[in-house]
């Protein structure tokens, strides 16, 4: 795949890629993201795929309006507040998901919240309103790598893997955004970024600090046993035992109470994709069907394959 530079007269052409799934790098006042269309749950998976992040981390979603945004999570008081203080701009919320929420469960990392952003860039804009939905977007950057502030740099680090870049020209702000967590009692500054933590208490009082910048665990997506399912996982299963439901990759095996089909043709892609999906479903149904575990097909250790057995060894720790 060639990765094809667009200008901003051809923002068009940009969201028509994200309409099919495609990969789209654009340029916001921060930083370079690099988009998919939050709602399509294998276009998300590619992002990882992409990234070469051998595990899950909950995205941002991007959207070209306050009221955009709030359609999808459940704003409280100091949500609204802050919007209207510092949106559009480098400031990231996270709010507890929406009841009906389309966007895909695979972008949050299987949490029941989600991290949203209305971005200050003109261009960022005009792709948001022209896509006409959410967009997730991490930094356009190889995982482990430094985030991009240039097309240049995201070219440098993912020629040939995603479908175009838009030139937004150099990020003006060049750090991250702000992620402040006000799903919980108390708003919680998950990351530093471009809008001060001072600025922020000016407006809505005290914050707690989360986790140092940096520190392995400042994610809850990375906690062991977080939002693990409440039923046992066995990985990598050849037989079935007596009660447990089948997460299934390619032909089933024989004798599950209940089968979730991961990918029928074995693409891990599709299999990211349902992952979350998968397990959530499972749950939901250990108490009527008396299930007594989870068993997983194996899944090859390739690609965004890693990615999936990563949360699934994750799924099956012993609960902390
Ligand atoms: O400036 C930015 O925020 C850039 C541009 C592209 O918008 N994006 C960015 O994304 O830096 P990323 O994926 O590199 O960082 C997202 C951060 C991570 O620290 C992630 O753990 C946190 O946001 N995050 C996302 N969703 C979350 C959630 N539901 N709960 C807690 N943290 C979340
Ligand atoms: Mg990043």
């Amino acid at each position: 795949m060639r990765t094809r530079r667009l200008t901003a007269s051809q923002i068009d052409e940009a969201a028509l890629l994200l309409r099919e799934g495609q990969l789209v790098a654009f340029g916001t006042e921060t930083v370079y993201g690099l988009g998919a269309d939050a709602c399509n749950g294998e276009a998300v998976a590619r992002i990882y795929q992409a990234k070469g992040r051998p595990s899950f981390n909950p995205l941002i979603c991007h959207y070209a309006s306050a009221m955009a945004a709030f359609c999808h999570v459940r704003p409280n008081a100091l949500a609204e507040r802050l919007a209207a203080k510092f949106w559009p701009g480098p400031l990231t919320l996270v709010l507890p998901r929406a009841p009906a929420c389309p966007v895909s469960k695979l972008a949050a990392a299987g949490l029941p919240t989600l991290a949203v952003r209305v971005p200050g860039h003109a261009l960022a804009h005009d792709l948001l309103a022209a896509f006409g939905g959410p967009v997730a977007a991490p930094s356009a950057n190889r995982s482990g790598h430094i985030s991009p502030t240039r097309p240049e740099h995201v070219l440098e680090d993912l020629d040939g893997r995603i479908s175009a870049v838009l030139d937004c020209g150099p990020c003006p702000v060049g750090v991250e955004s702000t992620v402040l967590d006000l799903s919980g009692e108390t708003p919680t500054l998950l990351r530093p970024g471009g809008v001060a933590a001072e600025d922020i208490a000016a407006e809505i009082g005290p914050l707690r600090h989360g986790a140092p910048p940096g520190a392995a665990l400042a994610s809850p997506g990375l906690l062991a046993s977080h939002y693990a399912p409440a039923l046992p996982v066995r990985l990598n299963a050849e037989v079935l035992q007596p009660g447990e439901a089948l997460l299934a990759f390619g032909a089933p095996l024989p004798g599950a109470r209940t089968i979730f089909q991961l990918s029928a043709r074995r693409d891990v892609i599709e299999a990211a994709a349902n992952l979350f999906e998968g397990l959530h479903e499972l749950d939901a149904k250990a108490a009527v069907l008396g299930l007594t575990g989870i068993a997983v097909q194996p899944i090859p250790e390739l690609g965004i394959g890693l990615a999936i057995n990563d949360r699934l060894t994750r799924a099956s720790a012993p609960k902390t």
